[in-house]
């Protein structure tokens, strides 16, 4: 039956079914078809559709039912999904096992089923991982996975390096504002979720990690992604790694929440006259904003002008902590 529905780019999937579910006329009746590069995603009103997607009918299979975790367990469990990883956090060992199984048996496509196993540490910010269930037929690591985020697609291994798919509305807020030609320098690049979205931006990028690792998958990443031209990767400490862009970059991402006020000396050296600094960091609910902007203007007047052009909060970290954004403007003084 013909059905009526939206046709869009393959890689623009992801974020216009989200949009479509946002805007709740998402058609969970029937099943997402691709056709060579478009993707026709089904709409229970098409009058209803947000602006500037293209709307047609197409024949498109009822989507048949599928069998849930919740549906084998009776109440549904505390999960997350990346890529055919799913990821779970029980202190309880025979409810993680209870849930590792009824996850297999389900229909979804997982290949490994993970318990987070530390809380994220060191300086490399990776945490330990307990195997609950792997496919047998498997030939990867069980913690490795590719995820997909706003039409890229990030390869990673969760032992060795740090993601997390929570942060993706973020990156995608940070990416949103970049504009083509800047130089965007990531100061903790992690495996390029900030990073390769800016170069696909058309801006020019230098990606700095202290994980070796995560610096191998951020250059795959980019391969996948096809913007090798437009990423240099590089690993060590940002402090003295990235020591040949001094002056260099239009927008620099700060993503380590705990300590990035240590690397605000080094941001204002790769600060060039007129640069955006995207500052993330963990405060208590009383103040989320103030130590941030203290330490900025510290490190940056009286060379720059400070601006702060945005207050954000990404989410909420712990009880009566959050982690936020800051959008800072420094222009530098003539
Ligand atoms: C919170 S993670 C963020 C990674 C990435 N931006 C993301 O969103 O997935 C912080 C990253 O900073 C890196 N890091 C820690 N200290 C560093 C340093 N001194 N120089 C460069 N990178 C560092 C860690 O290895 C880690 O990958």
């Amino acid at each position: 039956m013909e059905v009526p529905c939206i046709a869009v780019p393959r890689e623009a999937g992801e974020e216009s079914r989200q949009a479509l579910a946002e805007a709740g006329v998402l058609d969970d009746d029937h099943q997402i078809v691709v056709d060579d590069e478009t993707l026709y995603i089904p709409v229970t009103e098409p009058g209803a559709v947000p602006d500037g997607f293209e709307t047609t009918v197409r024949e498109l299979p009822v989507r048949q039912q599928v069998q849930t975790p919740a549906d084998i367990l009776g109440y549904e469990p505390s999960l997350e999904r990346l890529g055919d990883v799913v990821i779970v956090d029980e202190d309880d060992p025979e409810r993680a096992a209870a849930i590792a199984e009824a996850v297999m048996a389900s229909d979804l496509p997982v290949r490994s089923v993970l318990n987070r196993a530390s809380k994220i540490k060191g300086e490399l910010r990776v945490r330990d991982w307990e195997l609950l269930a792997e496919r047998e037929d498997s030939d990867r690591a069980p913690t490795e996975t590719v995820h997909r985020e706003y039409g890229h697609e990030f390869l990673l291994d969760l032992s060795t390096v740090y993601f997390s798919p929570r942060l993706a509305t973020e990156r995608h807020r940070v990416v949103e504002q970049i504009t083509p030609g800047e130089h965007v320098l990531d100061m903790f690049a992690g495996v390029g979720p900030f990073a390769i979205p800016a170069a696909t931006q058309k801006a020019e990028v230098v990606a700095v990690d202290l994980n070796e690792t995560a610096i191998e998958y951020l250059r795959e990443n980019a391969h996948r992604n096809d913007v090798t031209d437009s990423v240099t990767a590089i690993a060590g400490d940002v402090r003295t790694a990235a020591s040949d862009y001094h002056g260099w970059a239009d927008r620099l991402v700060m993503n380590l929440p705990h300590s990035a006020d240590a690397f605000l000396e080094t941001a204002v050296d790769l600060a060039g006259d007129d640069c955006v600094l995207h500052y993330y960091d963990i405060q208590s609910d009383d103040d989320p904003f103030g130590p941030g902007i203290e330490a900025i203007k510290r490190a940056a007047e009286p060379a720059y002008d400070v601006t702060v052009e945005t207050e954000h909060i990404v989410r909420s970290y712990a009880p009566h902590e959050l982690n936020v954004c800051l959008d800072v403007r420094l222009r530098r003084v003539a």
